[in-house]
């Protein structure tokens, strides 16, 4: 093989939701591409990572009431479960809020700063006074100033694929609050994009990094015209990493999660005594990016800008693919058709969703569908029907007889099917997984006519027949079971050749093939060779047929997450559905009645905890700083040291506070308030938090 030094990536996924079949899609593909190289002894490595910084992530974390960090640790590990269910193997992934990202971010922070790329520019942009935040692009719906289209992220337009600022929504209201935002002026750095006209023309037009269309809709929709400044600086409070040189401000989100690629890389490379700069320095390295279109302008305007700034290597391809659709529509909840992977994974064969994308995947822009009776259809005929076919009407007699110790004729078969490789290893190559299925398909086609034609099973009937007739030869009884033997030892191979070929889209077929034939799959090459000589395990189903019910269970379960999810609200209302304890009020009955007036004196506020430690001298207390907003605090102590052994984690959450309340003076310092929490005591004390949108400060009445 050649010695080419592959870097691929897959975008890296938000953290703040869980993989879905549409997400897969690129997965997939990438991971087919990845297992091809590397079956072909390329120097291969798959990066990916988290995506976690940004505003959406601490409002999920809030939600939860946990910090960023706990928030994204455990997306990570659920991800890295979804992914591992459909044999998606990194190399290595990692996480955009890693030193190694940060590192990188600063590094080529700097570059773009020499390459006197940046500008400070004051802007104005939507905040919502509710929750006190300005907001981000996707934070703000309202109507396409293009085309009208209502219900719009404030990005871009799902209808008419207009891209636009935020400000420019007709009727736009925070998603946060509900409110109607209003004009907030700060200042922000840009980077001047349009003095990269020149790179970026030169890159887009000559270094055949993308797919011819994806060439034309930059040059029509970009580069025709002047090229914006790109927005990326974000004020304080923004979960990211904050801009060294422009302090209270920090990265957008877009502007590390790419880097997050070399993070991902470094980490690797820490871990493997390898050298980053090999990477993405060495321009004998390919770089390889898998996105989806939605995405396109991210990595093929800012991203090369930024690479080229810096001195690193440039994408060598940026391979692009569409958007799914299930059964001809968009993804959708209420049909259930918004599927999780890991509600598929509890109904279906994740080789089966495998094949079909690959079946389906070319090297261009188009949407792919996913067909779910057409899946089923597909995966039954062509891969139980032949594929597995082969091994199943042929292992069971090998598994008798071993194979035969020299290859027998075969009519040419075998010879035909290793003269295709190159043909199927240019398809991969060029993504173009569904004409590489055809051309393994044919294989698989000639050679279940040759196990029609020489029919095992009577073979194995006139050997048997043989062997209990006294008139027979020793020769005659050997021929037989020669002739037996040698049928099957062309059966599984002509099987094994296209399980090899097929093998970078079926990992888990190519395992199982290993293990009944006790020979394992390692090169491309070994499509070129036969097995000869070896016994054969017991043959155990390889695949089973897709059923109906299957996918029928698998879209009900989809429509009942969203159900959950729905009227969650609604169940919680009646508490009958809980089964909750009568203990309680037992234990503390309720206190005699009160005037609105009595109640009006003890003036609750929202606070924020900005800082959290325990009192070492003291069994139960914490010392707590919370915010009333602005430069307005409070230190209390509170009594729940128990229940909150890491108070680290308190720092960031919202809480209820008794804020008129005497200060008291203790041996520590002084109190100036009261936690509001629940619970007898002990570890059993729970903090209450507003729901978001609360504010700092905020009288509860
Ligand atoms: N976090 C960004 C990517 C940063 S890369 C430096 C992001 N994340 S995502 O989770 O929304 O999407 C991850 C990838 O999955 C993207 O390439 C996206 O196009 C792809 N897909 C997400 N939904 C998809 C479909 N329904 N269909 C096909 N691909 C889809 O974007
Ligand atoms: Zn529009």
């Amino acid at each position: 093989m050649s010695d080419r030094r592959i870097l691929v990536t897959s975008a890296l996924p938000y953290a703040n939701g869980n993989i879905h079949i549409g997400h897969l899609v690129e997965y997939i593909q990438t991971d087919v591409w990845v297992r091809f190289q590397k079956l072909r002894g390329e120097n291969c490595r798959y990066f990916c990572a988290d995506d976690t910084h940004g505003a959406a992530i601490t409002i999920s974390a809030n939600k939860k009431g946990i910090s960023e960090e706990e928030f994204i640790a455990e997306v990570k590990k659920a991800h890295l479960e979804d992914f591992g269910g459909f044999d998606i193997a990194f190399d290595n992934y990692g996480s955009t809020n890693s030193p190694q990202t940060k590192r990188f971010c600063n590094f080529i922070w700097e570059k773009i700063r020499e390459a006197d790329l940046v500008s400070e520019r004051e802007i104005e942009q939507l905040y919502d006074p509710v929750a006190g935040r300005f907001l981000a692009d996707r934070f703000v719906r309202g109507a396409c100033p293009k085309c009208g289209k209502k219900e719009q992220y404030g990005d871009s337009c799902e209808g008419c694929g207009a891209v636009y600022s935020p400000t420019e929504l007709i009727d736009p209201k925070s998603v946060l609050s509900g409110a109607t935002p209003e004009l907030r002026k700060s200042k922000h750095l840009f980077i001047e994009v349009e003095k990269a006209r020149d790179f970026l023309q030169d890159w887009i037009n000559n270094s055949g990094a993308l797919q011819p269309e994806i060439a034309n809709y930059l040059k029509a929709q970009f580069l025709s015209d002047e090229l914006w400044p790109w927005d990326i600086s974000r004020p304080a409070p923004y979960f990211g990493f904050e801009i060294p040189d422009f302090p209270g401000n920090y990265w957008y989100v877009w502007y590390d999660a790419p880097i997050g690629y070399i993070g991902s890389t470094c980490e690797w490379c820490e871990k493997n005594g390898e050298k980053v700069e090999d990477w993405w320095n060495d321009p004998k390295t390919e770089i390889h990016h898998f996105i989806g279109k939605d995405i396109t302008y991210f990595h093929t305007l800012f991203w090369p800008t930024s690479l080229n700034a810096a001195g690193f290597n440039l994408p060598t391809k940026v391979h692009i693919h569409g958007f799914l659709t299930v059964d001809g529509e968009k993804m959708s909840k209420s049909r259930g058709t918004f599927i999780l992977a890991r509600t598929y994974l509890k109904h279906l064969d994740p080789s089966y969703l495998r094949y079909f994308f690959s079946s389906k995947t070319n090297s261009h822009v188009d949407d792919l569908d996913l067909n779910l009776e057409e899946m089923e259809l597909k995966v039954n005929a062509d891969l139980v029907g032949v594929v597995v076919n082969l091994a199943s009407r042929t292992a069971k007699f090998a598994h008798e007889l071993g194979l035969s110790e020299t290859y027998p004729d075969d009519g040419g078969l075998f010879a035909e099917g290793a003269s295709k490789s190159d043909e199927i290893a240019a398809s991969y190559e060029a993504c173009d997984y569904g004409k590489a299925i055809r051309t393994i398909l044919e294989c698989g086609y000639r050679a279940n006519q040759y196990i029609e034609n020489v029919a095992p099973w009577n073979l194995k009937k006139e050997w048997g027949k043989l062997e209990k007739d006294p008139n027979a030869s020793e020769e005659d009884r050997a021929a037989a079971k020669k002739k037996l033997q040698d049928a099957v030892t062309v059966g599984l191979n002509l099987f094994r050749q296209i399980v090899v070929y097929l093998s970078p889209i079926l990992p888990d077929l190519a395992r199982k093939t290993e293990e009944l034939l006790n020979t394992k799959i390692t090169s491309w090459n070994d499509a070129q060779t036969f097995l000869v000589g070896t016994p054969v395990n017991e043959y155990k189903h390889m695949m089973t047929r897709v059923s109906k019910e299957g996918i029928q269970a698998m879209i009900e379960e989809s429509k009942e997450t969203l159900k959950s999810e729905a009227s969650e609200n609604a169940e919680a209302a009646s508490a009958s559905k809980w089964d909750d304890s009568a203990q309680p009020l037992v234990d503390e009955p309720l206190s005699e009645t009160i005037t609105i007036d009595d109640f009006m004196k003890v003036d609750l506020r929202v606070g924020r905890i900005i800082e959290a430690e325990q009192v070492k001298e003291a069994r139960k207390l914490l010392k707590l700083k919370v915010s009333l907003g602005g430069t307005e605090t409070r230190q209390i102590f509170a009594g729940i040291k128990a229940a909150y052994p890491e108070p680290e984690k308190l720092v960031g959450r919202l809480i209820v506070f008794v804020a008129n309340l005497a200060p008291r003076q203790m041996k520590f310092g002084l109190s100036e308030g009261m936690v509001v929490a629940a619970g007898p005591g002990g570890p059993d004390v729970f903090l209450t938090s507003p729901d978001e949108g609360a504010q700092p400060g905020q009288r509860l009445h």
